[in-house]
């Protein structure tokens, strides 16, 4: 497909803000009919379930900078503490000029460690985020202030289709990254499907990082999804807040509770919402009456844990090299640098 005609199937809107600055948004209608039309099929099922992607709003995107920072999330902690040793190990392998581009882009944090290594290679800093959520309009004006030699380019929208927008943009070297560990959250199949067609976007000479969080003791991993100060429960409850503004819907938050715990026979931690009473909520811009009994629940998010073996596996099946596999001192979390095997 050609830029013109992503261009033209997305229905972008573009937007300038400043000479160094600009983004494509997909028209509105789009975006909001696949949230109904998604929640009507995933709410119809046995096994009723929320795809996490609409975690994201503004409040969620902001409750998710929060879980980040909780003691017990090690995650993005342990991330940047590999990221800010890797410096001169990443750019040997940045032979020429690179474009970076970054799938879910959040606050940028970790993104300006990654700036702040370019810089040492190149003037001139190209930046691609893609990002479902509105929050990117926020963190690419900072980092406007902030660099002087970045330019940026955001994509407001779900990672294939940004995918598809960089591909045919042009001939220029792409490092893309996917950091935190949202990778962790597709199932092994849409997972090797989604590798795929990162894969398939690439050059030969383009890179992939990404972020992966390795199985550990039980209890770590579950306390990193039910934190003491209950943000983590406020962040998987706010999607029925969403479906509230959104929708017109009538979820009685308190009625509803967080519930994460770890299936150690697939290697994921769990989440849900439990209902904490027998309830009908009308949703009503779905056309959506659902009944849920006491202590049923709805699915919101699986989050992955990956062995080096299986890591190993994963990326030979979808067409990568493994350049490197950076880990920290107590092998809990790997970030994976990787080419396309031609
Ligand atoms: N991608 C994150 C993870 O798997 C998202 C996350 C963290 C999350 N805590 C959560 C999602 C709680 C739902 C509920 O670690």
């Amino acid at each position: 497909m050609s830029l013109k005609s992503i261009q033209k199937e997305r229905e972008y809107t573009k937007f300038v803000v400043d000479e160094r600055l600009c983004y494509y948004e997909p028209s509105k209608n789009k975006t909001e009919k696949t949230f109904v039309e998604e929640l009507s099929s995933s709410l119809n099922q046995k096994q009723k379930s929320i795809h996490p992607k609409f975690f994201y709003d503004k409040s969620g995107s902001e409750l998710f900078e929060k879980i980040c920072k909780l003691p017990e999330y090690y995650l993005t902690r342990t991330e940047i503490s590999i990221l800010r040793k890797l410096d001169d190990k990443l750019s040997a392998y940045m032979d020429e000029e690179f474009r970076l581009v970054e799938l879910g882009s959040g606050s940028s944090y970790k993104t300006r460690i990654l700036i702040s290594i370019f810089e040492k290679l190149q003037k001139r800093i190209e930046y691609f985020p893609i990002d479902i959520s509105k929050i990117l309009k926020e963190s690419t004006t900072t980092l406007l202030d902030d660099y002087e030699n970045l330019h940026m380019t955001g994509i407001i929208d779900n990672y294939e289709s940004g995918l598809e927008f960089v591909k045919n943009y042009d001939d220029k070297k792409n490092l893309i990254v996917f950091l935190g560990s949202s990778f962790g959250n597709f199932d092994y199949e849409p997972g090797l499907r989604f590798l795929h067609k990162i894969n398939s976007s690439m050059k030969d000479g383009d890179l992939f990082l990404i972020g992966l969080d390795l199985v550990k003791d039980t209890n770590i991993l579950e306390q990193a999804y039910n934190d003491s100060q209950n943000i983590t429960a406020q962040f998987n409850l706010n999607v029925l807040s969403r479906i509230n503004s959104e929708l017109d819907s009538d979820f009685n938050v308190d009625k509803f509770a967080h519930y994460a715990t770890f299936n150690d026979s697939k290697n994921r931690i769990e989440i849900y919402i439990r209902s904490l009473e027998n309830q009908i909520v009308n949703i009503t811009k779905a056309g959506i009456m659902l009944e849920m009994k006491k202590g049923e629940l709805i699915h919101t998010e699986n989050s992955y844990k990956y062995t080096i073996p299986k890591i190993e596996e994963m990326f030979s099946n979808t067409g990568f090299r493994i350049n490197e596999l950076w880990f920290d001192d107590k092998q809990y979390f790997c970030l994976a640098l990787l080419s396309k095997n031609g």
